[in-house]
């Protein structure tokens, strides 16, 4: 049968004969993309996920427990010091990778480009990317080393990422320790339950979320050129935190210390109330929930020594051992449902913006590999010191704010 017909018979399984409805009007090139797209979609994986996310809740929440953080800034100075002095082994060994996971859209900053390649407004200007790299260089020549680092994509931005660093030479960064490894996407479903059309030849898919970082770091030989290099740690970040510490000794010596395979760095939670979702014991397993599982007595609850139980939030920061990055790469991790806008072809084969969320998207989360674990380190961070992510150009997280707090701790160092 040929591929066409194949195609064909694919959507007419799952009832999605729609997506053809161009395809006379089509240029050659587009009908072979149209239906290589439908060959390659797993049409029963997205269906079986949509039906599966209907109930509420991806993961139940029976027994709450709290989960104990470090705070930095409470730390003696001696635990430190032997923290540092630890942390500093594993770096000097070369056993530490970094991983950035730049495979999302960047969809609320809407810049076209890899959000990595967007520039902060300093002199000289520089990219997420290059910031990035700068923390990088500065721990290599400090600790005599080359950090392998490991960047993820997606198809919608893989090439531009590997552009622009050709562009930019690599940031004078050895070339053959930066990896560049691509995740994959899932299509949109509507409240038809029908995939959507992004271009009359083009079904719409979007990244499957940060969680498939572990799979695809699988999938692409990255796990198998980590152990070549003999890497024992491993750090996960986004690309957009201008201010993060991505290579911290304490962090690594702390949680080494501890004996645990994973940690996070955690921001607390200013108002109890908010809905920010907040570091628990979710049925005797580490995880990050949503508040609404608290009571508002668990909000604000405190122990003995004054510290708080349920306050410590996400900033995607995480540092894994080696055994549990392989561990997780062979697990499978939950899929998360969002509703958001998405413009569609419309039946005239028009683009139509919607007035309101009209698709499902299906993401995983790195952070549901900490339910994989007994245990894990929490270590809570100063905001000013580690936090100034860019999302979007109006909220409390945008470019003139990440640039204001790079450049004052720039100049507290
Ligand atoms: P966000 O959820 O903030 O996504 O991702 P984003 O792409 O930056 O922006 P929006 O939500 O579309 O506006 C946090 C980090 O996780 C990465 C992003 O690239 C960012 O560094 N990420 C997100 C992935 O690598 N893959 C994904 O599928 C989603």
């Amino acid at each position: 049968m040929d591929n066409f017909l194949k195609a064909r018979e694919i959507l007419k399984e799952y009832n999605q004969e729609h997506l053809l409805s161009f395809y006379d009007e089509l240029d050659y090139e587009e009908k072979e993309f149209l239906v290589n797209q439908i060959l390659r979609i797993d049409f029963k994986q997205i269906f079986d996920l949509y039906e599966a996310s209907k109930t509420d809740e991806v993961i139940p929440c029976n027994l709450i427990e709290p989960l104990p953080y470090f705070d930095k800034t409470k730390l003696s100075c001696d635990d430190q010091n032997s923290y540092i002095a630890l942390g500093e082994t594993y770096i000097k060994e070369n056993s530490l990778a970094v991983v950035t996971m730049a495979g999302g859209q960047g969809t609320r900053l809407g810049y076209k480009g890899p959000k990595g390649s967007f520039e902060l407004d300093i002199v000289p200007k520089k990219s997420l990317f290059e910031i990035l790299c700068d923390n990088l260089k500065k721990a290599n020549a400090e600790y005599n080393v080359t950090i392998p680092w490991y960047i993820m994509t997606s198809i919608y931005n893989d090439e531009a990422t590997k552009k622009f660093f050709e562009d930019k030479n690599f940031f004078g960064y050895p070339k053959d320790s930066i990896k560049f490894f691509t995740q994959s996407q899932l299509p949109l479903i509507d409240i038809t339950e029908n995939l959507i059309l992004e271009e009359t030849y083009k079904i719409k898919e979007a990244s499957n979320g940060n969680g498939d970082v572990f799979s695809a770091l699988k999938r692409h030989g990255m796990l198998q050129d980590m152990k070549n290099r003999n890497i024992k740690w491993v750090f996960f970040s986004g690309v957009d935190n201008v201010i993060l510490d991505i290579v911290d000794p304490l962090f690594i010596g702390l949680t080494a210390k501890n004996n645990t395979p994973i940690s996070s760095k955690t921001l607390f939670k200013e108002d109890a109330n908010s809905p920010d979702w907040i570091f628990a014991k979710r049925n005797g397993k580490p995880a990050i929930i949503n508040s609404s599982h608290l009571s508002t007595d668990m909000k604000i609850a405190k122990n003995e020594n004054g510290y708080d139980l349920y306050r410590e939030i996400n900033m995607l920061a995480h540092l894994f051992s080696m055994p549990s990055v392989e561990l997780i790469a062979n697990r499978s991790l939950p899929y998360h449902r969002a509703f958001k806008k998405n413009t569609f072809v419309n039946d005239e084969g028009m683009k139509q913006i919607p007035e309101s969320p009209n698709t499902f998207k299906f993401e995983t989360f790195i952070f549901d590999a900490f339910s994989y674990f007994d245990d894990m380190v929490l270590l809570r961070v100063n905001k000013e010191d580690e936090f100034a992510p860019i999302k979007d150009f109006n909220g409390p997280h945008n470019p003139e704010v990440a640039k204001d707090l790079y450049l004052n701790k720039l100049n507290r160092i």
